[in-house]
């Protein structure tokens, strides 16, 4: 099998002053009135070539370049050293937001990937406020990175070097961790479901924490056992590939309580007895993309300083089907004590996250936000590029919103009223894995979650929508989103 290639790593240079040598790009924006004069402007023109100004004062007179939000206009410049100039539009004032610059970066090199490219220089002026140029760093990293892992022909070519002049040293060096931890993410979600099992995913998270000087500890099956996390056992029980449980610690804040992220990691989902059919199976190694971006966001952290102390937790197994496996019908005594009954064994996952999150508590984490591809009501609620929130805690909840806000990731509350409390309760035990029918799935499973978290405040972040794409964007290939790293940061960052 072909080894896909390390996660891109350009060389990235703050240079203080512009020299024209491989692709240029400079941003275009618009007058917030149109009966401005000067309408459209270019960034940092008059640092650039007298030919290239020329050119680009006629594309704008001409509307070739009308500096919108999205648009991507390649110049020939007439330069012989820096012959092409892409353009990129930011649009107006409120358009330019920290989601919609990482976007611009990333669109751009997507477009300058079909070559092997030696050098690009990004020109940042006015138009990227300061605190949006690490989004900007980022989105060029992310942009680099796509599904294409296992092709042998390459077809896409990660530039040499990526230079940005007008961003500081500190803030390329922060979009260079969130650009690259998201791309762990990906990396880590797009990987095949027979190389991402368990086993595989726990090293890959080692390795990490290694290079990062994290804590890591690695449960295998007896330790599992030991401990007591009988519904991971189960859940794993029919894979030739044993589960295990990630525990990351970061310990930045001193003798404070730790904040706990704790992670959805069924590498493969096949629904178990309950089996999913082809269609529903097929994009189900990103089952645990909620793990991954536990590590990718754990990573970020770490390298950033954040002063505060941060555990992250993966729960690992492969949902499969042999003559071992867990049955409809069975009763598990979860970690905590709790009994659940098994109606489907499809909804594994609040099966995992049941132990994982027993593990968090036992931490006594001053708060707990999980991430997990629960469940496909949400996508039916939501739609696929929306994350659902529940939680037990209003003031969580604001927090961790606001955080995703200012990273443009959208998250949308689900309701918790206690009348949904009796759709989880279970004949034969404590509670029972499945809802009422199909109704409120998203929701019950987040009920059914909350039965382990005890009194700690808690956010559930239901990603099944937007942690996986079907189709490619501008500014992204389709596959795994790293969706959420990035707000996980800033509302680390955040917290006070
Ligand atoms: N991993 C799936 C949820 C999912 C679906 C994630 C689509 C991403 C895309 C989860 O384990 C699952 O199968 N949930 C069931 C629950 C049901 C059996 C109660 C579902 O949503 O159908
Ligand atoms: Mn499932
Ligand atoms: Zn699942």
């Amino acid at each position: 099998m072909i080894t896909p290639a390390p996660l891109p790593a350009p060389k990235i240079t703050t240079p203080e002053q512009v020299t024209a040598t491989g692709v240029m790009v400079c941003f275009a924006v618009q007058a917030d009135k149109s009966s401005e004069k000067k309408y459209v402007s270019i960034d940092r023109i008059d640092e650039l070539e007298t030919s290239a100004k020329t050119a680009l004062a006629q594309l704008i007179q001409s509307g070739e370049i009308e500096g919108k939000s999205g648009e991507i206009v390649q110049v020939a410049t007439g330069h012989p050293s820096a012959p092409i100039l892409v353009v990129a539009g930011l649009g107006k004032t409120a358009q330019r937001t920290r989601g919609k610059i990482l976007e611009t970066g990333a669109a751009v090199i997507r477009r300058l990937v079909d070559k092997s490219r030696a050098e690009i220089t990004f020109l940042v002026g006015d138009a990227i406020s300061p605190e949006h140029h690490d989004a900007l760093v980022a989105g060029t990293l992310t942009g680099c990175e796509g599904q294409h892992l296992y092709q042998s022909e390459p077809a896409f070519f990660v530039p040499e070097k990526l230079a940005f002049v007008g961003v500081s040293p500190q803030a390329t060096a922060e979009g260079e961790t969130l650009g690259s931890s998201i791309n762990l993410t990906r990396r880590l979600v797009n990987e095949p479901p027979t190389i991402m099992n368990p086993t595989e995913f726990a090293e890959r998270a080692k390795i990490m924490a290694s290079e990062e000087g994290l804590e890591c500890e690695i449960w295998d099956e007896t330790r599992l056992e030991k401990e007591g996390c009988r519904a991971i056992l189960a859940v794993g029980r029919a894979s030739t590939s044993p589960p295990r449980l990630v525990i990351l610690k970061y310990n930045g804040g001193g003798d404070e309580a730790p904040i706990a992220i704790v992670g959805k990691g069924v590498t493969f989902d096949s629904g178990g007895l309950s089996i999913k059919p082809s269609d529903g199976m097929v994009d189900m190694k990103c089952d645990m993309a909620g793990a991954a971006t536990v590590v990718g966001a754990m990573r970020a952290i770490a390298q950033l300083g954040l002063k505060r102390n941060v555990i992250g937790l993966c729960g690992l197994a492969e949902n499969m089907i042999s003559g071992d496996a867990y049955k409809l019908g069975d009763v598990i005594e979860t970690r905590s004590g709790k009994t659940i009954e098994i109606l489907n064994t499809d909804a594994e996952g609040r099966v995992v996250l049941a132990d994982t999150l027993d593990v968090a508590v036992q931490h006594k984490p001053s708060a707990i936000i999980d991430l997990a591809t629960l469940t496909g009501a949400c996508m039916v609620a939501l739609g696929n590029e929306v994350a659902g929130l529940m939680t037990n805690s209003d003031d969580l909840c604001r927090t961790f919103s606001d955080a995703a806000g200012q990273e443009n990731e959208p998250v949308w509350q689900l309701p918790m009223f206690s009348l949904y409390d009796e759709k989880v309760k279970s004949k034969v035990a404590d509670i029972k894995n499945v809802g009422e029918g199909r109704w409120g799935g998203a929701i019950t499973a987040a009920k059914f979650l909350e039965n382990f978290v005890g009194e700690t405040p808690w956010v559930h972040i239901d990603i099944a929508g937007p942690a996986f794409a079907d189709s490619p964007k501008p500014h992204r290939d389709a596959g795994a989103t790293g969706v959420m790293v990035r707000s996980l940061v800033r509302w680390v960052r955040d917290r006070s």
